[in-house]
């Protein structure tokens, strides 16, 4: 079955084609960052515009790197929530025009649940080993922090979310004041590899000892009053502090969700999985529980439609069956 998905959900147009809800066939990714740059941040109305006008050529250029015709689609997925609307109303039309007028089903996919999919695709990584169900998965992007419970691949409900900021958002805010580069993720995790992380100690908010939700506004704030108070001197240090004190409520969370559920799985998605000193903690956490941890290559963590396509899928499946 050749699954087309379309995500247009921020600030990547992205279109894919994947086999059988595994093998990747083509996975387009067209990044906005150069438009949003100058503007520190997102800006909703030129997003739609830049997807308005990437989005058909894109499809093609998918269709030719995957070696398939429109009529050999079986299957549409296209994230339908949540995002910002404007960017989703775009990939959404595209989808629902294109499966109209080729009578090819259309499925809509919930943009969270679609980044735990992640897990289920190869190349680049390996196929992995089976996935014993049930699962926590934990979701951290730049607009969402949610924990999940997967009872299989296609039913998952939620367990927590921030009650405030996401934890991408925070890292993107933190990175800007520290005057480092769009996007702040990335840029914030390089500084941080020259300072040391105990130089600083940041709040964590856990919430008390049984949520499973998030809060991520007070760190944020004690960055800025830091720097108000500080200045600037000692970025490395700030970064680093910073991201470890993210980091421990994020394992704590996951920490608590396997007690609290009994589960011996764990899948991890979002933007800021690509952290390599989050990837490096959960593995230490994975290790110390006794659990299985996947975790997508940093390419399937941020935004791309081959999750929306594999989660697409197995919907489907469950919709036949
Ligand atoms: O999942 P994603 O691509 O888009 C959303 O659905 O939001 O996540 C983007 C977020 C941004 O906030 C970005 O700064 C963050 O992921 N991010 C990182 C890293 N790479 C991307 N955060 C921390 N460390 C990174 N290496
Ligand atoms: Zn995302």
């Amino acid at each position: 079955m050749n699954i087309l998905g379309i995500e247009t959900s921020c600030d990547e147009t992205a279109v894919a084609m994947v086999k059988d809800g595994k093998k990747i066939l083509s996975n387009l990714i067209a990044s906005q960052d150069m438009v949003h740059q100058r503007f520190g941040g997102i800006v909703p109305e030129l997003a739609s515009r830049v997807h308005t006008e990437i989005i058909d050529s894109l499809f093609l250029k998918a269709l030719r790197k995957s070696k398939i015709t429109i009529r050999e689609i079986n299957l549409i997925a296209v994230t339908a929530f949540p995002g910002l609307k404007g960017s989703l109303l775009i990939g959404n039309t595209f989808a629902r025009s294109l499966a109209f007028a080729n009578h090819i089903p259309l499925i809509e996919v919930d943009h969270l649940q679609a980044h735990l999919a992640a897990n289920f695709l190869h190349p680049p990584q390996p196929l992995p080993q089976e996935i014993k169900f049930p699962a926590i998965g934990l979701v951290v992007s730049g607009g969402h922090t949610n924990l999940f419970y997967l009872e299989n691949r296609a039913k998952i409900r939620p367990l927590g979310e921030t009650l405030d900021d996401a934890a991408g958002e925070v890292f993107d805010k933190v990175a800007r004041v520290l005057n480092l580069e769009y996007p702040g993720g990335p840029a914030l995790e390089r500084a941080a590899e020259k300072g040391n992380p105990s130089a600083i100690k940041f709040p964590r908010a856990y919430l008390g000892k049984k949520s499973l939700d998030f809060s991520f506004s007070g760190v944020k704030t004690s960055v800025i009053y830091y720097v108000k108070r500080y200045g600037l001197n000692n970025i490395p240090d700030i970064a680093a502090g910073f991201q470890k004190a993210m980091i421990e409520v994020l394992v704590e969370k996951v920490r608590r969700a396997l007690r609290f559920k009994k589960v011996k799985t764990v899948l991890l998605g979002g933007g800021v999985v690509s952290n390599k000193v989050l990837r490096q903690e959960m593995r230490k956490l994975a290790l110390a529980e006794g659990i299985n941890l996947f975790i997508p290559s940093p390419i399937l963590c941020t935004d791309n439609a081959a999750m929306v396509a594999s989660l697409g899928y197995y919907l489907y499946q469950k919709n036949l069956s």
